[in-house]
């Protein structure tokens, strides 16, 4: 898709979007509010679905979006303080949190935002994805986040190909992004007592990868990354179920 083209449908809906790779300011779209968000997100996915724009460019886009967020106006729409205090987080994995959008504004396109809320040392566990993207949001707290690329053209059944990416702590306002062309692969560890995300994820998108292993009902495909890098860069990792992958990542790391 155009790009001029992809913009008159942001503006649409009445919405302009400062994007960075146009070579516009992101400065004066600071402290965004969460209704501009939410409308930009809405936007984005109804132009990813209509195939009026591409993977990488919503990525790039909803980075933007979000990193432009006012974050205080957000948790406190979230009942953040409230949730954060919630006394029993799972000694691995996530506990996850559904988002009540009513108070973001008005909604066209259905987006069902998650909270993932980690206790220190457990990890949203290393995996995949088919056909999706997502965004994280982080909301507090810190994480170890690694991401990776994946290379689908040369997956053979039980093993997809990883070249890590991303290796670095982020915290409140960062954002990482995936889909299937880009930083597919992602784990995230929490560093502090307490690390929260948001996640934002459209499934079942029209993408046309070979896909040599299908994802469960979430389009996730959990793997351990863990291993050697080829001379090339890429490691070969080995599609896990989930229990085996909860055991071995989703605590104490
Ligand atoms: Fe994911």
């Amino acid at each position: 898709m155009q790009r001029q083209v992809f913009l008159q449908s942001l503006i649409q809906w009445g919405w302009i979007y400062a994007i960075s790779r146009l070579g516009w300011s992101a400065e004066s779209q600071k402290s965004k509010t969460v209704n501009a968000w939410w409308q930009g997100h809405q936007a984005l996915a109804t132009a990813l679905r209509q195939a009026e724009t591409d993977p990488m460019m919503w990525q790039d886009a909803v980075q933007t979006l979000c990193q432009d967020i006012d974050l205080a106006e957000l948790l406190r729409l979230l009942d953040f303080e409230h949730l954060y205090a919630q006394q029993q987080l799972p000694k691995q994995g996530s506990k996850i949190f559904r988002v009540q959008t009513e108070a973001f504004g008005a909604q066209t396109v259905r987006l069902a935002p998650k909270i993932f809320a980690n206790a220190k040392g457990t990890a949203v566990v290393p995996h995949v994805h088919n056909q999706m993207v997502s965004a994280h949001l982080i909301l507090a707290g810190r994480f170890h986040v690694r991401t990776f690329d994946r290379q689908f053209s040369e997956e053979t059944h039980g093993h997809v190909l990883l070249k890590p990416h991303m290796d670095r702590i982020l915290g409140p306002g960062d954002v990482l992004t995936m889909s299937d062309d880009r930083h597919n692969g992602h784990w995230l560890v929490a560093q502090s007592e307490r690390a929260f995300t948001l996640d934002i994820a459209l499934t079942e998108l029209p993408f046309s990868k070979p896909y040599a292993n299908p994802g469960n009902a979430y389009s996730m495909i959990f793997v351990d990354p863990t291993g050697p890098l080829s001379a090339q860069g890429w490691i070969e990792a080995p599609i896990l179920d989930y229990e085996i992958a909860m055991a071995r990542f989703g605590g104490s790391q």
